[in-house]
C-alpha cells in the first residue's frame, strides 16, 4: 500500500516538535532525515544528534536516513548506533556500495540506493538483490522546494516494470518536488513511498496536519 513520509528539512526549525506531531496526526508513516556534508551536495541539513532525539521522541514513526555525503563509511558507526529503519546512500558516493549495503543489512537497517536524475537505472542492476529500496531523486539533491522533473514518472514505471519482470522485492521511494498533483501520478506509475516536503506538507496555508491529510487522500487507493 502506498504511503508517505515527511522530510524534516522542510519543517519549521523553530517548531520542529509540533511539525512532527502534526505530520504524525496527518497520517505520515515516517520521517525522512537528510544528512548532507557540504561536499556531495553544497549544503548542510540535519545531524545524527538531532536524528537520535527525534527517534527517541517519536518511536512510532519509521525513520529513513538519506545520506548525501561523499564518504558514507565515515558515518557507518553513527548509523549503526542510531539504527533507523532505512538508510539510502547515493550510488556514486562510494565505489564499495555493495559492502556498505551489506554492513547496514547486518546491522538491522534496511539498505537503499539513492539515484540522481541523470543516472541511468541500469546502473542499479548489479545491486538488485542487495537493496531493499531505491530512493529515486525527482530533482537534483541538496535543496528543497524544487519542481519535480517530469522524467520521473517514466523512471518510476521502468523500475516497477523491472522488479515485476525479475521478481525483485525492492520498494520505490520518490524524493524531491512531491506535491498534491504529481504525488498521485507517482503512485500510479508504481512508486510505493513519497517524501513530502516544501510543496506537499510544509509551509502550506492549511498547516502541516491538513496538508499531510490531503497528500494521504491523494495517494489513497492508487498503489
Ligand atoms: C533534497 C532532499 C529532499 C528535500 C525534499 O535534496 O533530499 O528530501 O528536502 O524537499 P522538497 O519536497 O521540497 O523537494
Ligand atoms: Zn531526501
Amino acid at each position: 500500500m502506498a504511503s508517505f513520509t515527511v522530510t524534516l528539512a522542510c519543517a519549521n526549525p523553530l517548531r520542529l516538535a509540533e511539525d512532527i506531531e502534526e505530520a504524525r496526526r496527518g497520517g505520515a508513516g515516517g520521517v525522512h532525515i537528510d544528512i548532507m556534508d557540504g561536499r556531495y551536495v553544497p549544503n548542510f541539513c540535519m545531524n545524527f544528534a538531532q536524528a537520535e532525539a527525534i527517534k527517541e521522541a517519536y518511536p512510532s514513526l519509521a525513520m529513513d536516513i538519506h545520506m548525501m555525503v561523499e564518504e558514507p563509511f565515515r558515518w557507518a558507526g553513527e548509523l549503526k548506533r542510531l539504527k533507523p529503519e532505512r538508510v539510502a546512500v547515493h550510488l556514486d558516493s562510494t565505489p564499495f556500495l555493495y559492502r556498505f549495503l551489506c554492513q547496514m543489512k547486518e546491522a538491522g537497517i534496511s539498505p537503499g540506493v539513492a539515484l540522481n536524475p541523470s543516472q541511468p537505472l541500469e546502473l542499479l542492476s548489479a545491486l538488485a538483490h542487495r537493496m531493499d529500496y531505491i530512493l529515486l531523486m525527482a530533482v537534483e539533491p541538496g535543496f528543497s522546494g524544487q519542481r519535480m522533473l517530469p522524467e520521473t514518472y517514466g523512471r518510476i514505471a521502468a523500475l516497477d516494470d523491472w522488479r515485476r519482470r525479475e521478481g525483485l522485492g525492492f520498494r520505490i521511494m520518490v524524493d524531491g518536488g512531491v506535491d498534491l498533483e504529481n504525488g498521485g501520478l507517482c503512485i500510479e506509475a508504481g512508486a510505493d513511498i513519497l517524501v513530502g516536503g516544501a510543496l506537499a506538507c510544509f509551509g502550506q496555508k492549511e498547516g502541516v496536519q491538513e496538508s499531510c491529510r490531503c497528500l494521504g487522500r491523494k495517494i489513497c487507493g492508487k498503489g
